[in-house]
């Protein structure tokens, strides 16, 4: 029977533990993060994800209230209802990050007050102007009638939020700029005082989304429980600390023994172990990208499987970041791990990555694609996982003896869509 927890529908659990997994001195913070799943019904496989659903800090929400001006009782329309401002800021709305759309929204606020007529003077600036040979000296008294004759309109300085506004709403780089690092306090700051009613900000920001984590245990290692290698996101805004929404909420706001953190499944139907137990597998997860193989490692050995299993893993320090450093090893002393390859990425002079590591064993991974194996990829999308696909179709061309186009075709179509083993889980 299906599990009626959902997106939708999630299943409010407790973290169980919630630890450091980096080494003292390390400039990261990855954490494992266990949920227990109770009578929940709750099941996965190795390879699923597990979706959690944040709640936004109290005390951003109450500044982002104080900075509206608004009373945290006010009701507002939601797409979930009718409901109080602060549970709209806390469970519904993303807040933590100020979105396009909330400062493009401004623009309307600036024609509906009447248009550049009727900004707001904050000051008239003290002005020398040069007549023919003469200098005309003149200061403001301070009274808004009060103009130098002949000039008046010229020297009046209009509310930067008016100028800051046109130049971001006329150059989408800047706008981009404007928002890195920016949340609601900071743009409310700029442009609160033009009048932004509760109602008016709710219906700007984005929905608030659960994020999705690949799963670092196997339920039949590990059962009732799920496991978590979650890559903290801290960075400085504005001169403030901020955090990822969820990472921030797992790691400074559901300590060990917090029921009701809400979660659900997210399974995959590509990113599995082969049925087949002889088959080889290659894994290649730096980072936070080792969780599924955490938990493929101990299905594969819950499984007895006869195939080989290797891994390649890295990344900045082997003191700091050898994240399951106990478990690893263990591994490879009772056989589950028949490889085991790491990149220390920041331990000398030059970078080592996963992908160095590939091409100096390149026949052998050969050896092991050309028998059949399976060659799995976690971790960071946008460099890691690409450096990655051009490494191994260099194997193909240089151990393979194929041709580039034949070795391309042959890592992106018969491994990847036609045998279904070559398979990717990045973010
Ligand atoms: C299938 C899948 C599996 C995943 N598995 C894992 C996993 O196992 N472990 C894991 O840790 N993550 C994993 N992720 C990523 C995870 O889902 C989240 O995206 C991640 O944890 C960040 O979420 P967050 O809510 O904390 O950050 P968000 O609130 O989404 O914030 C992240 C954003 O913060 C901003 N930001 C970051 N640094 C800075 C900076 N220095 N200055 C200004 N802005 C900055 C950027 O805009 C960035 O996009 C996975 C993703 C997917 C899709
Ligand atoms: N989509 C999202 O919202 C989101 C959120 C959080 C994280 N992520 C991604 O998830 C990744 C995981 O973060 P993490 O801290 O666990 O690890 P990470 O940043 O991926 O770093 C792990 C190791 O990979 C190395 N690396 C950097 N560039 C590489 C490349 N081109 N090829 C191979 N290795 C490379 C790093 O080295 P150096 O750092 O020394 O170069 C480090 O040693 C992040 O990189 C990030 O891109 C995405």
């Amino acid at each position: 029977m299906a599990s009626e927890w959902s997106a939708k529908n999630p299943y409010s659990s407790t973290v169980t533990v919630n630890y450091v997994l980096n080494g003292e001195g390390s400039r990261k913070e990855t954490r494992h993060v266990v949920f227990d799943l109770g009578d929940s019904g709750l099941t996965y496989k190795a390879g699923d994800a597990l979706g959690v659903v944040p709640v936004t800090s109290s005390e951003l929400v109450d500044d982002v209230i104080g900075a509206l001006g608004a009373n945290p009782d006010t009701l507002v329309e939601t797409h979930a209802g009718e409901v109080s401002l602060r549970d709209a800021l806390s469970i519904h709305y993303e807040i933590h990050q100020a979105n396009k759309k909330f400062v493009m929204s401004i623009g309307e606020k600036i024609q509906s007050s009447g248009g550049s007529s009727e900004f707001r003077i904050i000051k008239r600036e003290r002005k020398s102007v040069a007549s023919g040979s003469q200098k005309f000296q003149w200061s403001w008294s301070g009274e808004d009638s009060d103009f130098p004759e002949g000039f008046a309109p010229i020297n009046v300085i209009i509310d930067p939020a008016i100028s800051l506004w046109e130049s971001l709403s006329s150059d989408p780089k800047a706008l981009e700029d404007y928002l890195w690092g920016r949340d609601y306090i900071d743009v409310l700051g700029d442009f609160g005082h033009l009048g932004i009613t509760a109602q008016d900000f709710v219906d700007q920001l984005d929905k608030l989304k659960p994020r999705l984590y690949s799963i670092a245990s196997s339920p039949d290692f590990e059962p009732g429980t799920v496991h978590l290698t979650v890559g903290i996101v801290r960075y400085e805004g504005q001169g403030r600390a901020k955090t990822g929404l969820t990472t921030g909420y797992l790691a400074d706001r559901v300590p060990e023994g917090t029921d009701n953190v809400r979660v659900f499944m997210s399974p995959t139907r590509s990113f599995v172990l082969p049925e087949d137990l002889s088959k080889d597998i290659i894994m290649v997860g730096p980072g936070t990208g080792i969780a599924p193989f955490r938990a493929f490692l101990q299905q594969r050995k819950a499984d007895n499987a006869s195939g080989r299993n290797w891994l390649f893993f890295g990344d900045w320090t082997e003191a700091g970041e050898f994240l399951y450093r106990d478990e690893v090893q263990a591994y490879v002393e009772d056989g589950t791990l028949d490889k085991l390859d790491l990149a220390w990425s920041r331990e000398g002079s030059e970078k080592v990555y996963v992908q160095h590591l590939m091409a100096k064993h390149g026949s052998e991974i050969w050896e092991w694609i050309d028998n059949g194996g399976y060659f799995y990829v976690c971790g960071d999308k946008s460099r890691m996982a690409k450096d990655v696909h051009s490494t191994l179709i260099n194997i193909c061309v240089e151990h393979g003896g194929m041709a580039e186009e034949d070795a391309k075709d042959f890592v992106e179509q018969t491994m990847m869509k036609d045998e279904k083993r070559y398979l990717r889980d990045v973010y």
